[in-house]
């Protein structure tokens, strides 16, 4: 199949490629001329795993190629998919600027009849907008069919999750379009959902929501936990051996971040408003996730004292592990609020530091070298629960910071590993471990 892919983010790259190695031709076009250039020449602009080898295979092969020209981009494709970004607007509800740009340019380019297939997350009954766009300022008299085919995939997993993901949702009011993608999709052998139009569309952001529900329920259990003296995480493991709950994304912590869940709850919340439904639990969802951040940061003042020409090592930077993507990261909020209250903050990422520095408070040192960070700090902030960070021995932390105290945000550590080291251990939703032992090193520093 001839297939022109519009937007080469996170989502775009990687369908485009993957549908390149799954037999098709592939024609990726993106507005962005730098990421166009570096994607000719076999280099990903994006860090996500296994996706630079396919890249760079399917170029050889001559099945995959980029564009900044739809004229150049559109030749031949019978089907388009749609993969820009759609952010989130003052208000709360989706931006579909780059959608509506993407849909006219498209109008003034193609030249054959082609089926739309829409991965961007969009408010429910875009698509049918979008076709309405579409026909109304075609230049050439083709005929055009709707899919909302939206996308699953995690960001750090995003190569894997695409080839064995749980499920394909194509959803369409047009039968031949909804078999035409079930053809283009059969290969990557994954069950298909088909459904309406509006049910595709509405099945992404119910999807998003009930996840972002349930880490905010778990980490509303972790603040009675705390107060009760239980350990958030038997709660989950009890909790999560039940098929009815599942063990997924029940990990107390920081809270949810990043491009999708964020923005998705708050664009539902948007679509309940526009239809005078308010949506209580998800504000109840969002509300309880903000809190996550200030409740750490809290948790060290409360240890602490007062954070004036206290120097804390943030680790992690990025919204979760395995991805250079920093948008909605709670580092952020914790690096603010922190700076605010008189910190000096050093931040370590393995893979961030460019993106952070653009993104976090000036005055903070940034580094990809983790004994750096934590060298000498009066204490340590796991933020995001990178590898690296977790495969520091505690003794070895122990021993980099002058004061031997961490607060894990992400429950790294096992708590009986903690007991035997010497660090003083914060965690959430679980008990303190070796409450006094910084006392003596912080007086005296
Ligand atoms: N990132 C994720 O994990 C994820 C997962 C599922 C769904 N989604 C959804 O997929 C969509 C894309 O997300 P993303 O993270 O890939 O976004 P992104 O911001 O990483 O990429 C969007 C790309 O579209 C390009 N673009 C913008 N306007 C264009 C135009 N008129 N023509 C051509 N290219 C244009 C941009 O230059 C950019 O490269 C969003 O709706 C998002 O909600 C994202």
């Amino acid at each position: 199949m001839n297939i022109a892919v519009i937007g080469t983010g996170y989502v775009g790259l990687v369908t485009g490629v993957c549908l390149a190695e799954i037999g098709h031709s592939v024609t990726c076009l993106d507005i962005d001329e730098e990421k166009v250039s570096l994607l000719n020449h076999g280099r990903s602009p994006i860090f996500e795993e296994g996706l630079e080898d396919l890249l760079g295979k399917n170029l050889r092969r001559g099945r995959l190629e980029f564009t900044t020209d739809y004229e150049e981009g559109l030749a031949g494709k019978e089907v388009v998919y749609l993969a820009v970004g759609t952010p989130e607007t003052a208000d709360g509800s989706a931006d579909l600027t780059f959608i509506e740009a993407a849909s006219r340019a498209i109008a003034g380019h193609l030249k054959q009849n082609a089926v739309i297939v829409t991965k961007s997350t969009v408010p429910v009954g875009t698509n049918q907008s979008i076709k309405r766009m579409i026909e109304a300022e075609l230049a050439e008299p083709v005929q055009i069919r709707i899919v909302s085919n939206p996308e699953f995939l995690r960001q750090g997993t995003a190569v894997q999750d695409t080839f064995h993901g749980e499920r394909i949702v194509i959803g369409s009011d047009d039968p031949i379009a909804l078999e035409l993608l079930e053809e283009i999709n059969r290969p990557f052998q994954l069950p298909i959902v088909k459904t309406d139009l509006r049910s595709a569309e509405m099945i992404k952001y119910a999807s998003n929501a009930f996840l972002a529900a349930k880490i905010s329920f778990i980490n509303e259990m972790a603040h009675l936990c705390a107060h009760v003296g239980a350990n958030v995480d038997n709660v989950a493991e009890g909790m999560g051996m039940d098929s009815r709950i599942g063990s997924k994304f029940l990990q107390a912590g920081l809270g949810y971040g990043g491009s999708c869940f964020p923005k998705d709850t708050n664009a539902l919340i948007a679509m309940g408003r526009s239809h005078d439904y308010p949506m209580p639990l998800l504000g109840s969802v969002q509300h309880v996730n903000e809190n996550q951040r200030e409740w750490l940061v809290e948790m060290i003042q409360a240890r602490l004292g007062s954070l004036e020409g206290k120097t804390i090592a943030l680790l992690g930077l990025t919204f979760k592990p395995n991805t250079d993507d920093m948008r909605e990261s709670p580092a952020i909020r914790v690096a603010e609020k922190l700076q605010a209250a008189g910190a000096m903050l050093r931040g370590y990422d393995p893979v961030a530091v460019s993106r952070a520095r653009q993104l976090m408070p000036a005055e903070i040192m940034l580094t990809d070298n983790l004994q750096e960070a934590v060298q000498a700090a009066d204490c340590a902030v796991i933020v995001t629960d990178w590898k690296q960070i977790k495969d520091l021995p505690l003794t070895e932390y122990a021993r980099l910071l002058a004061s031997p105290l961490l607060f894990d945000g992400r429950n790294c550590f096992a708590l009986k590993d903690a007991e035997a080291s010497e660090i003083e251990y914060h965690s959430i939703g679980r008990p303190t471990v070796n409450s006094s032992r910084a006392v003596t090193s912080l007086a005296s520093h």
